[in-house]
């Protein structure tokens, strides 16, 4: 399945007439102002979207039930923050490897057959977890970019906060202490202000594979969906991001107000070196600063344990 909506979209505007109650195909028409034949069309495409709506004699369309998710569901908040296309697939292999073809748009899937994580890593994403990318054309400068990566973390990380969610350096935002959600910021071409594609995935329903079932977690048991949590993250990144670069100073406090790295010690590897210290401080640039043995070390981006 491959749903794509758009801002005009007619099956938008029938699932909100729907919602409201049964309707007649002619009474949606005229409402609309497009044709019948466009009406039906749109019905299709909402139960191929998983939507079950029944065609009743004198009684005109019935919406029976929604689906847990759709694109049709997260379309407004969507729309309303600048997007122009939203993409669910049931399965693809990587949502940020889609949304680097067309900017401003957002990529949803049910599973990734080749979800990435950082640093090359394999990123679980069987189906019940939350997975999408969001295509932003050029807005920020190259040296600004770490301070979007932290960006992310804190939208994500403010939508989860009915689990008391905190962040661990860059990006990763933990539960009890353990991953559930990892963002992946990348650039698309070269320019000086380059499009971005930031990728998140979070653990909502899906199972934890047994191997990382010490360090990673997901929001079962605060019985949250999907369509909650994409709201909210989606509207607190938009919020968000529209203070970057010049409000960064306010979002770099939160994110030390929601951080568990900083007053820990830390190991964090960079490429083959390793640092370890006390986390003491995100700068004004985004970097870490970690004070090794009295030695200030700034750190951009790397690998971080504890
Ligand atoms: C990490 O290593 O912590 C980052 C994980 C990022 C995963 C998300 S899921 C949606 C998007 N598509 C991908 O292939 N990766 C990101």
């Amino acid at each position: 399945m491959k749903i794509v909506v758009r801002r005009d979209d007619a099956a938008l505007a029938v699932l909100k007439s729907l919602k409201k109650g049964p309707v007649s195909g002619e009474e949606i028409a005229t409402k609309l102002g497009v044709s019948r034949t466009a009406v039906w069309k749109a019905v299709e495409k909402l139960k191929k979207a998983g939507y079950v709506i029944d065609a009743r004699k004198r009684v005109g369309y019935v919406l029976v039930s929604s689906p847990e998710f759709s694109a049709y569901e997260v379309a407004d908040v969507c729309f309303a923050n600048g997007i122009l296309e939203v993409h669910h697939y049931s399965s693809i292999d990587s949502t940020n490897e889609k949304a680097k073809e067309k900017q401003g748009i957002v990529v949803i899937a049910d599973r990734q057959t080749a979800g990435r994580g950082r640093r090359g890593r394999r990123w679980y994403s069987e189906e019940g977890g939350l997975y999408f990318s969001i295509s932003l054309p050029p807005h920020l400068n190259m040296e600004d970019l770490p301070k979007l990566t932290l960006t992310t973390g804190v939208a994500v990380c403010e939508a989860l906060s009915f689990a008391n969610a905190k962040l661990k350096w860059p990006n990763d935002v933990l539960v009890g202490g353990k991953k559930v959600c990892g963002v992946l910021c990348e650039v698309v071409g070269e320019a000086e202000s380059p499009a971005v594609v930031v990728g998140i995935g979070i653990n909502v329903t899906n199972p934890i594979p047994d191997e990382l079932k010490d360090i990673a977690t997901n929001l079962l048991e605060f019985g949250v969906g999907r369509k909650e949590i994409f709201e909210k993250v989606v509207g607190n990144f938009f919020r968000l991001y529209r203070k970057l670069p010049s409000d960064w100073e306010e979002i770099r406090q939160r994110w030390k107000e929601l951080s568990d790295t900083l007053g820990r010690i830390v190991e964090i590897r960079v490429a083959e070196r390793l640092y370890r210290g006390i986390a003491v401080d995100i700068d004004e640039s985004g970097a870490l600063i970690l004070d090794s043995n009295g030695k200030v070390e700034r750190i951009f981006s790397g690998e971080c344990f504890y």
